[in-house]
C-alpha cells in the first residue's frame, strides 16, 4: 500500500554519517569518521560488580515502573554533580533523561511549533540538527570564530528571529572542538536576559578535558536557572549504551520537560539510572576518569602532531579535551573527495558540509582521535597527509 506519512517526515533523509560508515565499513581501515568514545574506557567489570550490588539492595524497587522525574538516588547524584560545577540546582531540578539526545528532544517537544525559531552554532552536532528537524522549526545558524559563537552575530539574530531557544555545545563542541571562553559565555547570558531567550547548554564533553584550565558552564552564572537549561550525559564519561543523561531546568521548565517525557518513555531504565548513580557516588568515575583522560590526551596529541606535514593552508582547531579536530582546507577543495582517495589509501574522516544547515563549507572535515591508538593516530594522519600533498 502507499503510506501515507507524516509531513514532518518530508526531506528526512536519516544520518548521513551512516551512508559515509558504509563506504568505510573495510578491514584494516583507520577511522577518524567515528563520533563514539572509545571502548577500551567502558568499565565492563565495575558496571558487573555495581549492577549485582544495585540488584541485590534495591531489585524488587528497580524493576517496577518508575518516576518519570528520575530515580531518586540518581537525581541526588546529579544534583551533586552539578554544585561541583558551580550549578546551584537540587534533586528537585534534575531529569533523568534516555541520552542527552532525549533532552535536545523533550525541548524541541516543549517549545517548538512549525515554523519557530531555533538557533545553532554553524557548524553543530548532527543529531540535534535531525531531532530538531522532525518538529519543522526554521534552523538559523550563528557563525563561529576560533572561540566559538559570535555574540554579535548571536544579537543580530535574537532580534531578527526571536527564537524559542538557542542550541549551544560550549564546551569542546562537536563538530569541531572549539570552547566558548569565559567572557562570551557571560555575553550570552546577558543577551539570552536582555533578548527574553532561552539557552539550552548541551555539555556532554565537559569531564574529558586533557589539557588547560576548566570554564564554568554558562547555567552557573545563571541564578535559579532562569535563563539557561543544562544538558548532562554519562555517555561519555561511562558508557553510551546505557543511556542515561540529566536536563537541569527550573520547576516550571522541569514540570513541561516531565509532561512530555510521560508521553515518550514513560521514564529512564531504573537499571541504568541506578549503575550511572552509583557510578559516581561508590567512587568509580573518579577511579576511572583519570585513565580515559590519560588515553584520550595522547590519542589528541598524536593528531594535533601529525597535522604538520598537512599542506600549507591547511588550518585547524587545538581542542583542549572532547572527542574530535576540525580542519579548513584552502579555497576550492572538496572533502567529499578527498575522503574517496584517503579510503583508497586506508583512512577515513566525516566531511564537514554535513554539520552545517547551509550550503557550502564542502572544504571542512571532521576528525575523531577517540578510536585508535596514538601509534595508529601517527599512522592514519600520514596517509591522510600524503593524499593532500598528492594536490588533492
Ligand atoms: C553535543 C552532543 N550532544 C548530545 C550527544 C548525545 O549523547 P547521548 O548519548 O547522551 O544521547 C552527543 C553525542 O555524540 C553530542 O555530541
Amino acid at each position: 500500500m502507499e503510506k501515507r506519512y507524516a509531513s514532518r517526515m518530508e526531506g528526512l533523509s536519516g544520518n548521513v554519517i551512516r551512508d559515509i560508515f558504509k563506504l568505510i565499513d573495510m578491514p584494516d581501515i583507520i577511522s577518524f569518521a567515528g563520533g563514539t568514545p572509545s571502548p577500551s574506557t567502558f568499565p565492563v567489570d565495575d558496571v558487573k560488580r555495581i549492577s549485582s550490588h544495585v540488584l541485590d539492595t534495591e531489585g524488587r524497587r528497580i524493576l517496577q515502573y518508575g518516576a518519570t522525574e528520575g530515580y531518586a538516588p540518581l537525581r541526588a547524584t546529579v544534583a551533586g554533580m552539578m554544585k561541583r560545577i558551580g550549578i546551584r540546582a537540587g534533586a528537585e531540578n534534575v531529569l533523568a533523561v534516555t541520552g542527552g539526545m532525549q533532552g535536545v528532544d523533550l525541548m524541541c517537544k516543549a517549545f517548538l511549533d512549525v515554523g519557530d525559531a531555533v538557533l545553532v552554532e554553524s557548524p553543530t552536532f548532527l543529531g540535534a540538527l535531525h531531532t530538531m528537524k522532525l518538529y519543522r522549526p526554521r534552523i538559523i545558524p550563528v557563525p563561529m570564530d576560533a572561540e566559538g559563537m559570535l555574540m554579535d552575530a548571536l544579537e543580530e539574530r535574537l532580534v531578527k528571529f526571536r527564537p524559542k531557544f538557542i542550541y549551544t555545545i560550549p564546551t569542546f563542541q562537536n563538530p569541531t572542538g572549539k570552547t566558548l571562553g569565559l567572557e562570551r559565555r557571560k555575553r550570552m547570558l546577558e543577551l539570552a536576559r536582555k533578548h527574553g531567550a532561552l539557552i539550552l547548554e548541551d555539555d556532554p564533553y565537559r569531564d574529558l578535558r586533557y589539557f588547560g584550565e576548566g570554564v564554568p558552564p554558562i547555567a552557573a552564572m545563571d541564578e535559579g536557572l532562569e535563563n539557561t537549561a543544562y544538558l548532562m550525559s554519562f555517555s561519555k564519561i561511562l558508557s553510551p549504551g546505557l543511556r542515561v543523561g540529566a536536563i537541569i531546568a527550573e520547576p516550571g521548565l522541569h514540570r513541561k520537560l516531565t509532561i512530555c517525557k510521560q508521553g515518550v518513555d514513560v521514564h529512564t531504565s531504573l537499571l541504568a539510572q541506578a549503575i550511572a548513580s552509583e557510578f559516581v557516588d561508590g567512587g568509580y568515575l573518579a577511579r576511572n576518569l583519570p585513565q580515559s583522560i590519560e588515553t584520550y590526551r595522547d590519542q589528541l596529541s598524536a593528531m594535533l602532531k601529525g597535522f604538520d606535514a598537512f599542506p600549507a593552508g591547511v588550518s585547524h582547531t587545538k581542542p583542549e579535551g572532547g572527542l574530535f579536530v576540525w580542519a579548513e582546507l584552502p579555497g576550492e577543495t572538496d572533502t567529499a573527495e578527498v575522503l574517496k582517495e584517503a579510503v583508497k589509501k586506508g583512512v577515513a574522516f566525516i566531511p564537514g558540509a554535513s554539520f552545517f544547515t547551509e550550503p557550502g563549507h564542502a572544504n571542512t572535515m571532521r576528525l575523531n582521535f577517540s578510536m585508535s591508538d596514538a601509534a595508529t593516530i601517527t599512522r592514519g594522519m600520514g596517509f591522510l597527509a600524503e593524499v593532500l600533498q598528492s594536490g588533492m
